[in-house]
């Protein structure tokens, strides 16, 4: 039998941080926040700096190189992704078989994983940094053509193949909303919205599916397999899968009348499971820099489309009572990033099981990033302890006699 506690001796102590909510994982020179003073950095940029006058390519290049690129560099690293927005032809037999309701992130997580199996060169664990560079770009590149594909299933339309004279934005709406039957125009007001959407959710240090893809990374599994399962990480309510959450939420708010006040009571009784979605955050305790940025940038493209959405107005109902509750007060319960960030998918003209898709798409220069750092440290494997609390020893019971 095992000495238990010979055991125990050698394992040393164990931290017990469940949740990790107060255990440093890593070093990381990517991003900076403040949670009690609201503060986001990118690399050292004010993130109100970076979503006013930056592009999100110019965004995904600073995150995952670590400088702003000079004109040349930025040319050309959006040179080099237009040259991989094809996704191979066979991909779309992954497509075919996937039911056309099934949710978008299921779809997207498993057709990221597919590609190593087009890219074989990404499955060596020990790689020159050219061909690093050269898997960021691929999937950079085929991920904005994969969630446009998915859009387009869900329609039961074509897919649209890319346009490599747009920017990245550009084609990726062009992808998303154009059609094989004629020419249309981007509206810059939606390529502007878009760009500081994305740019919003680039990277948030070592958040629930960060922290997945350089656990999983690792343990030197490829780039596809490691950003798929931060894509996993992201579907889930409690973290990217909120943006749709908080739509679907107020939707029902508005069908039963619009009455703030029982939902807020709902939110507050602990017998009931029911959470205000959108609010709170695991790290900002004083207010998320990314809602200030969100709500102002929501009410300038609805009143640039001359959109006027109900829902909008439940929100902010729905916030100032909120704000005001001592129950949100005590508890530092603010809107987050995601509480205004689904009216402006939903105002540009995606459907609500599109949003997590989106925060995907916006996430990933984020996760590259910290994939690459995570190499380039040279850091071991991930692999957390634990407490041990199931049964001692016991002898095996014949089924017979159980
Ligand atoms: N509505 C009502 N009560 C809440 C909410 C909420 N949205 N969020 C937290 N609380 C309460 C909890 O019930 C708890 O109360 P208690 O102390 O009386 O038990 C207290 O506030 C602390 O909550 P925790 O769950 O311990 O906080 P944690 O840091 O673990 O969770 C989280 C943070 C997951 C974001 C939580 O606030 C939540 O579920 N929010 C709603 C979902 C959401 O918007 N997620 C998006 C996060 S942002 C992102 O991923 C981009």
């Amino acid at each position: 039998a095992i000495d238990i506690s010979k055991l125990r001796d050698q394992s040393g102590y164990v931290t017990l941080d469940i949740g990790y909510k107060n255990t440093g994982a890593t070093k990381s020179a990517i991003t900076f926040l403040d949670g009690e003073l609201g503060i986001l950095k990118y690399r050292g940029y004010p993130i109100e700096q970076l979503a006013e006058k930056s592009s999100f390519i110019e965004v995904a290049y600073l995150l995952i190189y670590g400088a702003l690129p000079t004109e040349q560099q930025l040319t050309d690293f959006q040179y080099e992704i237009s040259r991989y927005t094809l996704v191979h032809e066979d991909m779309k037999k992954f497509f075919d078989g996937f039911p056309s309701k099934s949710h978008p992130m299921g779809q997207l997580s498993s057709l990221v994983c597919a590609l190593s199996a087009f890219y074989p060169e990404s499955l060596k664990p020990i790689q020159t940094n050219e061909e690093v560079h050269l898997s960021i770009i691929k999937v950079l590149a085929k991920m904005a053509t994969l969630v446009s594909w998915i859009y387009k299933k869900s329609l039961g339309h074509p897919v649209i193949y890319p346009r490599n004279k747009y920017d990245y934005v550009t084609n990726f709406l062009y992808m998303t909303f154009g059609q094989r039957t004629e020419e249309i125009e981007i509206d810059p007001v939606v390529v502007s919205a878009m760009n500081v959407l994305l740019i919003l959710h680039a990277d948030h240090e070592q958040n629930c599916s960060t922290s997945t893809v350089r656990i999983v990374g690792s343990s030197e599994s490829n780039i596809y397999a490691s950003v798929s399962a931060g894509i996993s990480a992201l579907w889930g309510p409690l973290h990217g899968g909120a943006n749709q959450a908080v739509i679907e939420m107020l939707e029902k708010i508005k069908e039963d009348g619009g009455d703030t006040d029982k939902w807020i009571a709902k939110a507050k009784d602990k017998n009931d499971p029911f959470r205000l979605m959108g609010f709170g955050h695991r790290v900002y305790k004083n207010f998320d820099p990314r809602a200030k940025i969100i709500k102002k940038a929501c009410d300038d493209i609805l009143e640039k489309l001359g959109i006027d959405d109900e829902v909008l107005d439940i929100a902010k109902k729905l916030e100032e009572v909120a704000l005001k509750d001592p129950y949100f007060v005590e508890r530092k319960l603010y809107p987050n990033v995601d509480f205004y960030s689904g009216i402006i998918y939903r105002a540009l003209g995606f459907p609500t099981d599109m949003f997590t898709v989106l925060f995907a798409l916006g996430r990933l220069p984020g996760w590259i990033a910290q994939w690459k750092e995570m190499k380039d440290n040279k850091e071991p494997i991930g692999r957390p302890r634990q407490i041990y609390t199931g049964a001692t020893t016991r002898d095996y019971v014949d089924i017979a006699s159980r």
